[in-house]
């Protein structure tokens, strides 16, 4: 039997709609957020400076979807005289790279080698191209955190500094952030040229995502693979951590690919249970394997004690855990100050709860608890060759290293 099928989707009409990149016709629920920006950028479009804005949000509330639908629509509708330019900087993730995707999206978007120029070269060649043109830039900062440790204060001060040097044309910023905290480092200049808007994006309720996903699956999907039923207990579980339509569109994206997979004419509600405990699994697994080792150890110190029934942990319990555990793989624990910075590490990521509890006398100390699975997270940790092939047979027998 061939382990592909190469016959027409029968669930499909255009999956495609369903990738992360795909902007559709109308963004639900994000009427109120849509008209806000366009009047902050709507005097670019008559070639004057913009408003700068700042943009924030949970993942999946549309920041990245609304700004470039307002872009595109600026950049088609301004006959020229604004152009707007939209930054990932998870991918352009320093002010160098910022400032030369920025110059090639003025050079048509063609990919031009700037590799031996510097910033201020490139910085120059931007104020020199929007000047000749007189045309009104707008710089729209995406995920903006991950620049912010890597120089982003410089870049922003060049961007925002560049209208007092420009003799005609002008640059405007949007910045777009999960954490309203991210401005609050900066230089109270370039913070309050930023932020002169704030549009904050809130997560989506339970039937707001239901209307994007009706939205979705009427281009996505072929007609009678559907219903509402099914996208309901979507919407329900993207709604149940935050309203996160990422999630929403990914969960229905899966749960076809299980349908169609199995051959069946409609995604039920079993595909969408399969495809949410897939999604799940594999989003544990990804953040768990790219931990560092003395991190790994760490977790599996904490899931062995969970497991075992303890209900809260505190940090000299762990700490001797983890010490076994390093110490049968033969190798050097470190610091119990390093520990803790794991556990922090940890609970940021969502695996763990930690939290300092104060004790009477005896002080405070880091408690942690629950918030993935335990059982869960050991599988994967298990998979890692060292901690896997520790105490032959691993963890997984009745005897445990602890
Ligand atoms: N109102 C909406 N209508 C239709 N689709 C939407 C809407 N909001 C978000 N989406 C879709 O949900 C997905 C996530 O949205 P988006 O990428 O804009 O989130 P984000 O706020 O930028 O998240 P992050 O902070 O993780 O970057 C995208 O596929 C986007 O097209
Ligand atoms: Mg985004």
């Amino acid at each position: 039997m061939p382990l592909f099928r190469t016959d027409p989707s029968r669930i499909f009409a255009d999956r495609r709609a369903l990738d992360p990149s795909f902007i559709p016709s109308r963004l639900p629920h994000r009427e109120e957020e849509v008209e806000r920006l366009v009047l902050d950028l709507s005097p670019a479009a008559r070639g004057e400076r913009p408003t700068n804005v700042l943009i924030y949000g949970k993942t999946g509330t549309g920041k990245t979807a609304v700004t470039r639908f307002v872009g595109r629509a600026l950049n088609e509708e301004s006959g020229g005289r604004a152009k707007y330019v939209h930054v990932n900087c998870e991918i352009s993730y320093t002010p160098f790279l910022v400032l030369t995707k920025i110059l090639s999206e003025l050079r048509g978007g063609q990919p031009e080698a700037y590799t031996g120029f510097s910033q201020d070269y490139v910085y120059g060649k931007i104020l020199s191209a929007v000047s000749a043109s007189g045309v009104s830039l707008v710089v729209a900062l995406d995920e903006m955190d991950r620049l912010m440790a890597r120089g982003g204060e410089g870049l922003l001060y060049l961007l925002l500094d560049a209208n007092e040097r420009l003799d005609s044309g002008s640059i405007g910023v949007i910045g777009i952030a999960n954490d309203i905290g991210i401005t609050r480092g900066l230089d109270p200049r370039v913070r309050s040229r930023l932020s002169e808007d704030k549009i904050v994006f809130p997560p989506y309720t339970t039937t707001q995502l239901m209307d994007i996903l009706r939205d979705r699956a009427r281009v996505a999907l072929r007609p009678g693979t559907w219903d509402d039923g099914v996208l309901e207990l979507i919407a329900l579980t993207a709604a149940a951590e935050h309203g996160d339509a990422r999630r929403a569109i990914e969960l229905l994206r899966l749960a076809g690919d299980i349908a169609d997979s199995r051959g069946s004419d409609r995604i039920t509600e079993e595909h969408v249970v399969e495809a949410r405990r897939r999604a799940e699994e594999d989003y544990l697994r990804r953040l768990v394997e790219t931990l560092p080792l003395h991190q790994k150890a760490v977790l599996m110190a904490i899931c062995e004690l969970l497991n075992r029934g303890a209900p809260m942990i505190t940090m000299s319990v762990l700490y001797g855990a983890y010490s076994n555990i390093v110490s049968f793989a033969g190798l050097q624990p470190l610091t119990q100050r390093r520990v803790r910075d794991f556990v922090h590490d940890l609970a940021t990521m969502g695996l763990i709860s930690a939290e300092v509890r104060s004790f009477g006398r005896e002080g405070r100390t880091t408690v942690v608890t629950a918030k993935s699975d335990p059982a869960k997270l050991r599988q994967i940790l298990l998979q890692d060759e060292l901690l896997g092939s520790l105490g032959g047979g691993g963890f997984g027998g009745q005897r445990t290293l602890l």
